[in-house]
């Protein structure tokens, strides 16, 4: 559905009926998710900015779009989702790209990728800044959850790297069709709410905003509803 929202073609009829199920239901769809995907590319190119060579994303979806290897061309990127029909497609999508890969892997559960993976794409990740990207990811998790998996990530990274997030607030409160569709497992938050869970990340100066407004590239950000906020953090030295 997001591929079908961002204008690609790695999608199938069924995720184009959802699409627009959901768009009767909540109509501006295609523009925060390309607002979101502007807001990931402003934070891919900082962390770059600031010496960041490599990325390990999680909840990744399918790698298009001006996904994160997109963005950072000569960054080593491992893609990883649990859903292991999304890496199949994910990992036929980046065959032949050197120093990208996409695994099995899930969020809540540090020891759940494939190390070998690991060593073979992200073999600096002990030893220099990793950035970190959870993209449309929190809304899966409680807060205990949450907090929890964010806390093992900081464990895990070397001072430096950064953390990059979004996370859904509270628009579809006022879309009680749309809500019905996302399950009853959906935890949309209170902005406010999220900067806690963050625990030992440091956000930067940016501060955690609606994504259209975190380091706009124009004077004016992007005429969108604020469905998501998000950030980066960082692991102080
Ligand atoms: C809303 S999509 C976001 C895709 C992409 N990150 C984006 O923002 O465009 C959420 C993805 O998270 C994956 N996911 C759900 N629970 C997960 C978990 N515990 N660990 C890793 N991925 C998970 C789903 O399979 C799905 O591909």
């Amino acid at each position: 559905m997001i591929d079908y929202w961002l204008g690609g073609v790695h999608h199938h009829p069924i995720d184009v009926a959802a699409a627009g199920a959901f768009e009767s239901a909540y109509r501006p769809c295609a523009d925060i998710f390309r607002s979101l995907r502007a807001f990931s590319g402003r934070a891919v190119r900082q962390a770059v900015g600031e010496g960041v060579g490599q990325f390990l994303v999680f909840g990744a979806g399918v790698p298009t779009q001006a996904n994160v290897h997109e963005t950072a061309p000569g960054a080593r990127v491992l893609y990883t989702d649990l859903d292991p029909r999304i890496v199949a497609v994910g990992r036929e999508l980046l065959d032949g790209l050197d120093s990208v890969d996409y695994a099995l892997g899930d969020v809540t559960d540090p020891n759940s990728i494939d190390p070998a993976v690991l060593d073979r794409v992200l073999p600096d990740r002990k030893r220099q800044p990793l950035g970190v990207v959870l993209f449309g990811l929190p809304a899966f998790f409680d807060d205990a959850t949450l907090a929890g998996a964010l806390d093992a990530l900081y464990d895990a990274v070397p001072a430096g790297s950064r953390l990059l997030f979004d996370f859904d607030a509270t628009e579809l409160a006022g879309h009680p069709e749309a809500l019905a569709m996302m399950g009853p497992a959906f935890h949309m938050r209170e902005p406010a709410a999220f900067a806690p869970l963050l625990g030992r990340w440091t956000p930067t100066a940016e501060g955690i905003v609606p994504v259209a407004r975190w380091l706009p590239d124009a004077d004016t950000p992007e005429d969108v509803p604020d469905a998501f906020w998000g950030g980066v953090a960082v692991k102080q030295a």
